[in-house]
């Protein structure tokens, strides 16, 4: 299911399939990044993320959901280092190797979930990018208290949410996933102990919401 969620999130570039070419089409990881690379609406959120994100030198940055680790490597030059948690092992591989070709030493890949991060050390900011959203397709608003919960625990100042989300009513209902409210989100965030301080808009199906402590 989180394959198939992946492959519809930038669904303008999926051809439609037949339940027998996509059993047999894997979707990979480079192709994930190509077309990360030409969603304009993935790349606005991306850019609206690394320049609003308040992140300091010499911060230690979580990032949930992962993936290939885009968000991750970009934010490397910003702060002190990234944590990379994800629960799709070849991808957190892939997310290593393209450290490794970029030659980013303080970037580290891992297994770790929304509600058991596997982190140890003290984390400034958490950041989710076009993650948090699958708790929510998932299991609906449980879920993704559950994992924001599970986010809240590690105790950072900020969390930045930029992720898929509905700011409005739910024109489009498809079978592939359900997107949280924003509200909800927010909401979610207020509850676990967090002000928010910006809610950006970036489509109405994406958008960023900065909490802070
Ligand atoms: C659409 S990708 C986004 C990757 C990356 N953050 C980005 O902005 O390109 C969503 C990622 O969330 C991960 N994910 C889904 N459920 C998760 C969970 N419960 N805990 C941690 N990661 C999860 C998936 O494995 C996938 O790599």
């Amino acid at each position: 299911m989180i394959l198939e969620t992946l492959m519809f999130q930038h669904s303008q570039f999926v051809v439609p399939m037949t339940d027998t070419e996509r059993e047999y089409h894997g979707y990979t990881p480079m192709d994930y990044d190509a077309d990360s690379d030409a969603d304009e609406v993935y790349q606005r959120c991306l850019s609206y993320l690394l320049t609003h994100a308040p992140i300091e030198r010499g911060d230690t940055v979580v990032d949930i959901g992962t993936g290939t680790g885009i968000v991750a490597l970009e934010l490397a030059s910003k702060c002190d280092h990234v944590v990379g948690r994800d629960i799709y092992d070849e991808w957190l591989r892939y997310a290593r190797e393209k450290a490794e070709q970029r030659g980013i030493e303080n970037v580290s890949f891992g297994h770790g979930s929304f509600r058991e991060p596997n982190i140890d050390e003290p984390v400034d900011i958490v950041i989710a990018s076009y993650a948090l959203y699958m708790a929510y397709d998932e299991g609906g608003e449980d879920e993704l208290r559950a994992a924001i919960d599970g986010l809240s625990s590690l105790n950072s100042r900020c969390v930045v949410v930029a992720d898929k989300m509905r700011f409005g009513p739910m024109h489009y209902p498809n079978d592939y996933e359900t997107l949280p409210p924003m509200g909800t989100v927010a909401n979610l965030l207020v509850d676990a102990g967090f002000s928010l301080t910006d809610i950006e808009i970036i489509s109405e199906s994406v958008g960023v919401i900065i909490a802070t402590r």
